[in-house]
């Protein structure tokens, strides 16, 4: 196998390329000036499987999946016998069903245009919803990065700390940390108005006076989910809170507005760099892909 570098995830690829010992082989991109894009693998892949590493996070998540596809097509028109795309954040995931009349779908939108550019299966961490690989025209596989997060926060010497999901259809989420932090997990009621998009959470029976917890999420956006839980943990009695997610999009002032509530750390993982992308989904990436070949 080798490991195409996407242009949004050099550096990974370079990770996962050292862990496995797969050749890399380098991605040159550019932009047009009307703002087309262009990308040529620059390497030989003749008669080899494939994996492109290349994160679709903001900004310009269409972008990344042109480039995407772009790579997909240029690797089988070399020769390549299998591509497999490995997506750390896929865009539109949490688009994944019609929410009210007259919307697409749009991941299952976005999966088979993957599928049309010549990808052969996906590799995705921490899908918002898994049922929706079902959906996918080619096999897909979602992996957890929570128990790295978790294991972070445990080399930093929160053992024991409290995993809290900070929307009960997440729970797993907390019980994925809590088998790595060894304390209670629990979960925040959430409910969302699908006009407006505003949340609003809720605490039931938390015990967590006087603990340390940490808010674990798939995707931190705007950090409203995050901001509410902090308050509501506050109100608790909580002692120290910390917050870890896979995928820190972490649009805007995100990160100061969640500090500003009382959270001490903001952590996540490179499948969107960025400051607070401390935990690297190279060894999960790369045992995954040395298993499938
Ligand atoms: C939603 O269901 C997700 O799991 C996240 O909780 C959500 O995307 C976070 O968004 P925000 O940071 O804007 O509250």
């Amino acid at each position: 196998m080798k490991i195409i570098a996407g242009p949004a995830s050099t550096e990974l690829a370079e990770a996962i390329s050292v862990s496995t010992g797969y050749q890399r082989v380098p991605v040159m991109s550019k932009v047009f000036p009307d703002g087309e894009l262009y990308v040529r693998i620059d390497g030989d892949v003749k008669g080899e499987e494939v994996a492109i590493v290349q994160t679709t996070c903001p900004p310009e998540q269409a972008g990344k999946l042109f480039q995407l596809s772009f790579m997909a097509d240029s690797a089988k028109r070399a020769g390549a016998t299998k591509v497999t795309a490995v997506i750390p954040y896929l865009a539109y995931a949490r688009q994944d069903k019609m929410f009210l009349s007259g919307e697409g779908i749009s991941v299952e939108t976005v999966a088979r245009m993957l599928k049309a550019a010549g990808i052969d299966e996906i590799l995705t961490i921490n899908i918002h919803s898994e049922h929706v690989l079902a959906q996918f025209p080619f096999p897909a596989k979602n992996m957890s990065a929570i128990p790295l997060i978790a294991e972070y926060f445990v080399k930093k010497g929160y053992k024991g700390a409290y995993a809290l999901s900070p929307d009960k259809g997440a729970m797993y989420i907390a019980e994925q940390a809590q088998k790595v932090l060894g304390g209670n997990a629990g979960y925040l009621n959430k409910t969302r108005d699908r006009y407006t998009g505003q949340t609003k959470q809720t605490a039931e029976g938390l015990d967590v006076k006087d603990k340390t917890v940490i808010i674990l999420d798939d995707i931190i956006s705007t950090g409203g989910t995050i901001v509410g839980a902090a308050k509501i943990l506050r109100e608790q009695g909580a002692k120290r809170v910390f917050c870890g997610c896979v995928h820190g999009l972490l649009i805007g002032d995100a990160e100061k507005k969640i500090l500003d509530a009382g959270v001490e750390e903001v952590v996540s993982t490179n499948s969107v760099p960025g400051a607070t992308s401390k935990v690297s989904l190279a060894p999960l990436i790369s045992q995954i892909l040395k298993g499938a070949t």
